[in-house]
């Protein structure tokens, strides 16, 4: 008989496997926590193309299991990989998901995305029906596996092998809500009745997002500060009112931080290793990069700024290449990674070019790079417009690289601002070029007491973003809709 889990994630991404972003960084371990605390857990995910399971022994488990969708007889396989103890279900249609991208390429995004995650969501109906037992929660993510909710929500009704699930729903980015036509509604499944505005219609549109968040038993988000912010039209992405109704089943719970991976003691990525208590190391990491990058062999002995996401008005990037110029002029060094916005990238070229040997920028998607840009440079730029929870910035402060970032979401909730006794690092309180500007400069000056910044990096390197405490909150959420335990755990 197949594992039963009784805690059953259902995301799009899960790193090491697949990653586009932050979303994959908290599947890669929140679902292992809980594993490693004794709970059983599983997750279902795409098998994408370019995917890297080899190292897990993926095997196949199920073989044309019937979805249904989007005609009768439409089948998916199923992997399974046995990732760190903790099995990983990879639904696998090739016609779906074996493209060389997620969820776009660079003309946009997918044409069949909406038929690709109803998709999705039907075949882990199946695989979970499939697997004998129902687990006791089924906790998806993002509105590609938003429509789990719903589905489970009808299937209560009828098929008494569902009685015992109930569902959490987490938002990461409410920016991104799956809006598709309603002729897609008709046939993914749900009854007529989930079609209105207290279903999955928004405006005249099937929001899959929405099907999280009106199904959903529970409804959570990923830091306090987003969770307070999303009930407000500024951050409510329109489904404000929506959430306002949900809000006495809403929770924000901050995400936390790998520190298998994300460790400059333990990054195999790095030139040198260094700690909180001796960083030595440090210096070797930021001539590596220096090196790598062609830039200015001086700014070895002066501040190199780093900027590390996707290069879209959420990050602030906008307001970063605008004022590039003007910190270089203070001969300070600037490193951006990232992709996004074909504007930004050409910004960047420029920039580059106009500024060489202080300016770097590199437009891909590179793991090694973000480890290495983390570590080698000085003080960490995050200059977003709005910021679920962020994890780059947690990232940063674990590196001894103290971020400067706007007041947002869980930026709030995760950096103690200066001139606190105990900051980490520097906030500003609007996306505005001038703020952002203001907050570089007291980090410039801060820089340059080398007592007071290197005791600021300490504090960051110290504070402890770890899982379990987050995991925890899970489990009383759990426990509040119905989880019960044969054995504490
Ligand atoms: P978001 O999920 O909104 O992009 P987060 O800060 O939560 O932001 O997480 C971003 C994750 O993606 C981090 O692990 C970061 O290192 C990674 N990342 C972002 N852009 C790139 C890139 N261009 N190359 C490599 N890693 C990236
Ligand atoms: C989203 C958010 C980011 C968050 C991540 C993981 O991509 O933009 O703020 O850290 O999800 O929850």
């Amino acid at each position: 008989m197949e594992f039963v889990p009784d805690i059953c994630f259902v995301a799009s991404e899960i790193y090491p496997f697949s990653k586009t972003g932050g979303l994959a960084d908290v599947m890669g371990i929140l679902p292992l926590t809980l594993h490693k605390m004794g709970y059983k857990v599983s997750v279902i995910t795409p098998l994408y193309g370019r995917i890297s399971t080899s190292a897990y022994n993926p095997r196949l488990v199920y073989e044309d299991i019937n979805v249904g969708y989007p005609w009768p007889g439409v089948t998916a396989d199923v992997l399974r990989a046995d990732f760190k103890g903790m099995p990983v279900y990879f639904l696998d249609r090739g016609e779906y998901f074996d493209r060389r991208y997620h969820y776009c390429t660079y003309k946009g995004d997918y044409f069949d995305n909406c038929e690709r995650f109803i998709f999705f969501c039907r075949a882990a109906m199946a695989l979970i029906k499939a697997i004998g037992k129902a687990p006791r929660i089924v906790h998806s993510h993002d509105w590609h596996a938003a429509l789990m909710s719903p589905y489970i929500y009808y299937q209560r009704r009828t098929d008494t092998y569902w009685k015992n699930t109930s569902t959490v729903f987490t938002i990461h980015n409410l920016a991104f809500q799956g809006r598709f036509s309603v002729r897609l509604f008709w046939d993914c499944g749900l009854p007529y009745e989930a079609w209105g505005m207290e279903g999955v219609e928004f405006y005249d549109s099937f929001n899959l997002l929405k099907g999280g968040i009106t199904y959903s038993d529970k409804i959570t988000t990923v830091s306090p500060s987003y969770a307070e912010e999303i009930l407000t039209p500024e951050f409510g992405c329109g489904l404000e009112n929506v959430l306002q109704k949900r809000s006495k089943d809403l929770v924000g719970i901050l995400n936390g931080s790998d520190y298998e991976v994300w460790d400059p003691s333990r990054d195999r990525y790095l030139a040198a290793g260094y700690s909180s208590s001796d960083l030595y190391g440090k210096q070797a990491c930021k001539k590596e990069l220096l090196d790598q990058l062609c830039l200015s062999e001086k700014l070895l002995y002066r501040p190199v700024l780093g900027f590390i996401g996707r290069f879209r008005s959420q990050k602030g990037i906008d307001l970063l290449t605008e004022i590039i110029p003007d910190i270089v002029r203070q001969d300070v060094g600037v490193v951006l990674l990232g992709e996004g916005d074909a504007e930004y990238e050409a910004k960047l070229m420029n920039l580059v070019e106009a500024y060489h040997g202080h300016v770097a920028g590199i437009v891909g998607y590179t793991e090694e790079m973000a480890h290495k840009i983390q570590a080698g440079t000085d003080i960490f730029l995050m200059p977003s417009r709005y910021e679920p929870c962020g994890l780059t910035q947690m990232y940063s402060l674990r590196y001894g690289t103290p971020p400067v970032a706007t007041a947002v979401g869980g930026l709030k909730d995760t950096i103690v601002p200066y001139p606190a006794e105990h900051s980490t690092g520097f906030v500003f309180p609007e996306p505005t070029t001038k703020a952002f500007w203001n907050a570089i400069q007291n980090a410039l000056v801060l820089y340059q007491d080398t007592e007071s910044w290197k005791k600021m990096v300490v504090r960051g390197m110290q504070t402890d973003f770890s899982w379990t405490k987050s995991a925890r909150e899970y489990v009383e959420l759990y426990k509040q809709i119905g989880y019960v335990l044969d054995e504490e755990v």
